[in-house]
C-alpha cells in the first residue's frame, strides 16, 4: 500500500510502522520513543527480540545524544562518511530503550543519505528505528514494489525510487576510541576497512587494530539470512567441473552478472527479487565472473551471497 510522506508521518506519528526508503534498502521504521510500535516492527517481520534494531539520525547532534562518550574518533567518522551507509556500533546512552538494543549496552546508529528519510526523522524531531523492511531471513528489498511483494500490500510504504547503494550499510564496531583504536567489522558493506583505516591514519595519525572476534550480540548475523524463495548456488565460472558434476540431472538457470563490486550490490536484491516471477525453475546459479574473495571491495557480496545461498561457492 503506496503512501504519500505525510500519511508516513501521521502513521508514525499514531504508533504504526512504516516502511520507508534509504540509500542502501528500504527500511520499516518506527519512532524511537514508540515502543508499542518497536514491538509492531517485531511482530510484522517475525524478527526475535533477542536482534536489535539501528537508530537512525538526522544530524550528528542528534546521534551525541544517544552515544553515551562522544569523542575525536567518532567526531572523524561521523564528519567524513555521514549522511552514508556506515553504522557506528558504540556504548549507548540511557536515552536509548533495551527494546532496541536487546539489552546489549551498545547501541547501532546510521545517519542515512535519503532525502526522504531524512525529512521524516527532521519534521518528527526524534529518531527512527528502522530494520530492513522484509520478513526475518528473507532478502531485503531496494525497491517499494519489493516491500509489497515481501508484505502482499499489507505494510504503507513510501516510494523513494531504487536504493543507490543497494546492500545494508557496514556496522563498525568501536572497541576502543583510545590508542591503540581497536575495530571491528560487524557486517561488511560499502564502506571498506581500508577507507575507515585511511581515513583514521590521516586525521588522528593512529592506527588500527582490526578484531576478528565475533561478539555475541552481532551474531543478529546468522548464517542464514537474505533467502531467496529458491534455491541459490554462486559461482565465478559456469564452466567449473566440479559445477558440472553437481548439476547433473538438476535444471538450473544460470544469470551471469559480469560486473564489478558495486554495480552488483546495487542490482544484487532486485534481480533476486525479480526472478521467480519470471522462471520455473530447480536452482538459479549466479554467476560473477569477476568475484574474488582477495578484493576487500567484494566482502559485502560474498558476505549476503554466503548467507543467501544454499550451498558452498564454487570457484
Ligand atoms: O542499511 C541498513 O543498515 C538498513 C537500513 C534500513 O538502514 N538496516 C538494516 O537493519 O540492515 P537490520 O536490522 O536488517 O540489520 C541490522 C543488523 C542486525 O544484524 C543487528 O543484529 C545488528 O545490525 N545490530 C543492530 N544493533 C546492534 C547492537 N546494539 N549490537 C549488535 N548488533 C546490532
Ligand atoms: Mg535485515
Amino acid at each position: 500500500m503506496y503512501i504519500t510522506l505525510d500519511k508516513a508521518i501521521s502513521l508514525l506519528n499514531s504508533h504504526q510502522v512504516v516502511a520507508l526508503p534509504t540509500e542502501t534498502v528500504y527500511g520499516l521504521a518506527a519512532r524511537s520513543d514508540d515502543e508499542m510500535a518497536i514491538h509492531q516492527i517485531f511482530t510484522t517481520k517475525n524478527r526475535p527480540l533477542t536482534q536489535p534494531l539501528i537508530l537512525h539520525v538526522s544530524s550528528i547532534e542528534m546521534a551525541k545524544k544517544y552515544f553515551a562518550n562522544w569523542n575525536p574518533l567518532y567526531q572523524i567518522l561521523a564528519e567524513h562518511f555521514w549522511p552514508g551507509p556506515l553504522t557506528m556500533l558504540c556504548e549507548k546512552s540511557n536515552l536509548v530503550s533495551p527494546l532496541i538494543t536487546a539489552h546489549s549496552s551498545k547501541v547501532a546508529i546510521r545517519f542515512p543519505r535519503h532525502e526522504l528519510f531524512l525529512k521524516i526523522i527532521e519534521s518528527l524531531n526524534q529518531p527512527l528505528v528502522a530494520p530492513s523492511a522484509n520478513p526475518h531471513q528473507q532478502t531485503s528489498p531496494t525497491k517499494a514494489s519489493h516491500v509489497e511483494q515481501l508484505f502482499a500490500g499489507s505494510i504503507p510504504v513510501l516510494d523513494g525510487g531504487p536504493c543507490a547503494v543497494g546492500v545494508e550499510s557496514t556496522i563498525l564496531e568501536i572497541l576502543s576510541a583510545k590508542n591503540p583504536i581497536q575495530l571491528k567489522i560487524a557486517r561488511p558493506g560499502n564502506i571498506t576497512p581500508s577507507m575507515i583505516q585511511n581515513l583514521i591514519q590521516e586525521k588522528l595519525k593512529q592506527s588500527v587494530t582490526w578484531s576478528q572476534i565475533n561478539s555475541v550480540v552481532a551474531s543478529g548475523q546468522q548464517a542464514i539470512h537474505y533467502r531467496p524463495p529458491y534455491p541459490l548456488l554462486v559461482t565465478n565460472s559456469a564452466e567449473s567441473p566440479s559445477l558440472k558434476i553437481f548439476l547433473k540431472n538438476k535444471s538450473p538457470v544460470f544469470l551471469i552478472l559480469n560486473e564489478d563490486a558495486e554495480v552488483i550490490e546495487q542490482e544484487l536484491y532486485d534481480k533476486i527479487h525479480s526472478f521467480p516471477l519470471l522462471n520455473q525453475f530447480d536452482l538459479l546459479v549466479l554467476v560473477i565472473p569477476q568475484l574474488n574473495p582477495n578484493l576487500e571491495k567484494w566482502n559485502a557480496v560474498i558476505d549476503r551471497l554466503s548467507k543467501a545461498s544454499c550451498f558452498p561457492f564454487y570457484f
